[in-house]
């Protein structure tokens, strides 16, 4: 497996930004995360960028007012013209319209194959702004700066773009590596709770597929990931950085590795597009699929069911659903037959082998069926979850 580099830049770095680097190297790109404090507003993190006249930034109405002109501000120096366009919010705005908007700001400022554009935002923007930058005249340099925790543990790093199409999530996409990733932990200061808690699901994810270790670290600091402790969120931040470097960079285009990342993730996608997109946040569809992957783990005789309550009830506690909504078992395989690691119609789990060790295999229907039947409890099953 590639390593990924961690170098602590405390030292050279202004005094109060803290900040720190993960390497990440694919064939499509190399390039540094920075996550620090007080990192978006220094015009010192956007040093050394290739040289460009334009800049367009691209956000939506609640994050721009929050940090829009710090960036603008910070960036001033590397460009001639900054512009910004903004998206309407939320996961239901992933999509083509979206995204025809960002090419006509393109066109109708006379953006060049030069330009960079810079994803400020939570996933739905850094996923979008990633597509256009992929293919705008063919593709154009982006910048990732993630706002919210999920991205900065997961979306904004490995050069996965894409919009969703009605019929199924991130359908339409592609690899497209950014130039930088700045993950400033201030960002998350103002992110409401049930977003940090969708964040942790990512974070979560990494110690059952990666790392046993973590995943007790994560158990022991929760509280303080909760409370947003800074030093708590640094750790969760870099550490997961680090171990999506470390696949991306073994396997950028999942030809096998990488779709471990998606544990959870076919049970969870599901539930987006089964209830509609919007209506549980990405995170906590992921939550609730992850205690479902790891049901059929068991169910598979691969990790014990105590390893299963272990994490459902990290999840639980994190403020994330662990039952899942009632859908009707064939709509739920009909929704898993569209995911991408579905192969001539067989759908593929991601599932625990060891804790700290996953695989991607196939599971006949009838056990899938039998952990749905036993496992979903109803529509709002996320409030229920929540109130628990
Ligand atoms: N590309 C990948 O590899 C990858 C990986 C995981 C998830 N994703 C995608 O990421 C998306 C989910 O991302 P998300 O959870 O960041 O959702 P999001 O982008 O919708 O952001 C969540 C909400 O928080 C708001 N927000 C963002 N930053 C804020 C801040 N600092 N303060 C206050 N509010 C803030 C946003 O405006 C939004 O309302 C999904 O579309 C998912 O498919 C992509």
């Amino acid at each position: 497996m590639a390593p990924s580099i961690t170098t602590d830049i405390t030292g050279s770095a202004p005094a109060g930004t803290d900040g720190q680097l993960v390497h990440v190297a694919t064939p499509g790109g190399a390039y540094d995360i920075h996550i620090g404090s007080g990192l978006l507003g220094r015009p010192q993190t956007w040093a050394g960028l290739p040289a460009a006249a334009d800049a367009v930034i691209v956000s939506n109405p609640v994050v721009w007012p929050l940090f829009g002109e710090a960036l603008v501000t910070a960036l001033g120096p590397n460009y001639r013209h900054i512009t910004s366009v903004l998206l309407p919010d939320g996961e239901a705005h992933k999509d083509s319209t979206s995204l025809q908007r960002i090419y006509d700001h393109l066109l109708q400022h006379g953006c060049d194959r030069r330009t960079h554009l810079v994803a400020l935002g939570g996933g739905v923007v850094g996923d979008i702004t990633g597509f256009a930058a992929a293919t705008y005249m063919r593709g154009v340099p982006f910048v990732q700066v993630p706002t919210t925790l999920l991205a900065q543990v997961d979306s904004s790093v490995g050069g996965k773009t894409a919009i969703n199409h009605p019929l199924g999530k991130n359908m339409i996409g592609a690899f497209h590596q950014p130039l930088r990733v700045v993950c400033d932990l201030d960002t998350l200061t103002t992110l409401p709770q049930r977003e940090l808690a969708a964040g942790l699901a990512e974070v979560i994810k990494y110690g059952p597929i990666q790392d046993d270790g973590f995943l007790g670290w994560i158990e022991d600091h929760l509280a303080a990931l909760l409370d947003r402790q800074p030093a708590a969120l640094r750790h969760a931040v870099r550490r997961s950085c680090e171990i999506k470097a470390a696949v991306v960079g073994a396997d950028e285009r999942e030809s096998g590795l990488r779709a471990i990342l998606n544990f959870g993730h076919t049970f969870g996608h599901a539930i987006e597009a089964g209830l509609g997109f919007g209506t549980w946040l990405h995170g906590e569809a992921v939550g609730c699929g992850m205690v479902l992957a790891a049901r059929l783990s068991a169910e598979l005789g691969l990790v014990p069911g105590a390893y299963v309550e272990r994490l459902c009830a990290l999840i639980g506690r994190a403020g994330l659903p662990v039952v899942a909504p009632a859908m009707p078992p064939e709509r739920w395989l009909q929704l898993m037959r569209l995911d991408k690691k579905a192969e001539a119609g067989e759908i593929r789990f991601v599932v625990i082998e060891r804790p700290g060790c996953a695989a991607v295999r196939p599971a006949p229907d009838a056990l899938v069926r039998a952990v749905l039947e036993q496992h979903c409890v109803g529509p709002d099953a996320r409030a229920v979850a929540g109130a628990a």
